[in-house]
């Protein structure tokens, strides 16, 4: 494989597991040193993915890569700050950051019950907010300034297929993750001169081992062998995107959303 991303320093926030975790392994195995983080050490563990965040990171190792484990909420200033510190200690400057952290994660660390607009509690309300979107511009304001000094760099930020139909349950997720594609959209502009790429992926309902643990699935999404686009996505296909935003093919590709849902909100528009 080549190592296109060979001298890049990736952030990818949520990667101890899930799609970020598939994410990180790609980007690894394309030569970029890579930064994983999760809310806390034994997040790799909640779905049975990994021991802790050690294992991750010797698995990211074995690419032939630099990497560092750091570990905090998103939403909090202060653990942004550290773990932005911990980062440049270890890899130095970030040039890529991909925003992946967040999910339909509640007050309970669950999905919110109930979770429809009129009824989710003001608690999962602000959780989810912090998780999906504060989170998300939170991280930008501590990584994109070394980015806009330097010139270069790329920001993908997660979004869901969820952003772009109308949805219930879900309501208070699929805003948010809406509100990142516009704010993806708003930072391109602010940073329209200036040489930093801010570009979003959109995911359908993808078989992360969350996705799988926290709904009734339909067995007859899940094979991917076959021609039907109207399947659960594979992390690998999320991740492919994630690395063509990352890598010099999309070089001119800014403000943009793909959506990888194999057409899912092709009709909506
Ligand atoms: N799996 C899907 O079907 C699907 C579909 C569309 C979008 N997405 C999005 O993809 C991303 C990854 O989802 P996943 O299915 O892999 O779920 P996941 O739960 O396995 O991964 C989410 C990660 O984000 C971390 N996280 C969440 N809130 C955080 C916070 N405040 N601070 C620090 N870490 C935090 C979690 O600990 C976890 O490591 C999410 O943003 C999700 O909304 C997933």
């Amino acid at each position: 494989m080549s190592k296109e991303l060979a001298g890049k320093v990736i952030f990818v926030t949520g990667s101890g597991r899930g799609l970020g975790r598939t994410m990180a392994e790609k980007l690894a195995s394309l030569g970029a040193d890579v930064a994983i983080h999760d809310l806390e050490w034994t997040g790799p563990a909640k779905y049975g993915e990994a021991k802790d965040m050690g294992e991750v990171a010797e698995q990211i190792a074995k690419h032939g890569v630099r990497t560092v484990a750091v570990t905090g909420n998103i939403g909090d200033p202060e653990a942004v700050k550290k773990m932005k510190a911990e980062i440049e200690a270890k890899l130095g400057t970030v040039n890529v950051l991909v925003n992946c952290a967040g999910g339909d994660i509640g007050a309970s660390g669950n999905k919110p019950k109930p979770n429809d607009a009129l009824n989710i509690s003001f608690e999962d309300i602000q959780v989810l907010t912090n998780n999906n979107l504060i989170g998300t511009m939170l991280v930008c304001q501590a990584f994109v300034p070394a980015m806009v000094a330097a010139g270069s760099g790329s920001v993908i930020n997660i979004a869901s297929a969820a952003a772009h139909m109308g949805c219930s349950p879900e309501v208070v997720y699929s805003t948010l993750k809406a509100a990142v594609v516009h704010y993806t959209r708003c930072l391109a502009k602010e940073l329209y001169e200036q040489g930093v790429r801010i570009n979003a992926v959109s995911p359908g309902p993808t078989k992360s081992a969350r996705f799988q643990a926290t709904r009734v699935v339909d067995p007859a999404k899940m094979d991917s062998s076959g021609v039907s686009f109207n399947r659960y996505a594979e992390p690998s296909e999320i991740a492919d995107a994630v690395a063509f935003l990352a890598g010099p093919g999309s070089k001119f590709i800014n403000g943009q959303v793909i959506r990888v849902d194999g057409g899912l909100t092709l009709f909506p528009g």
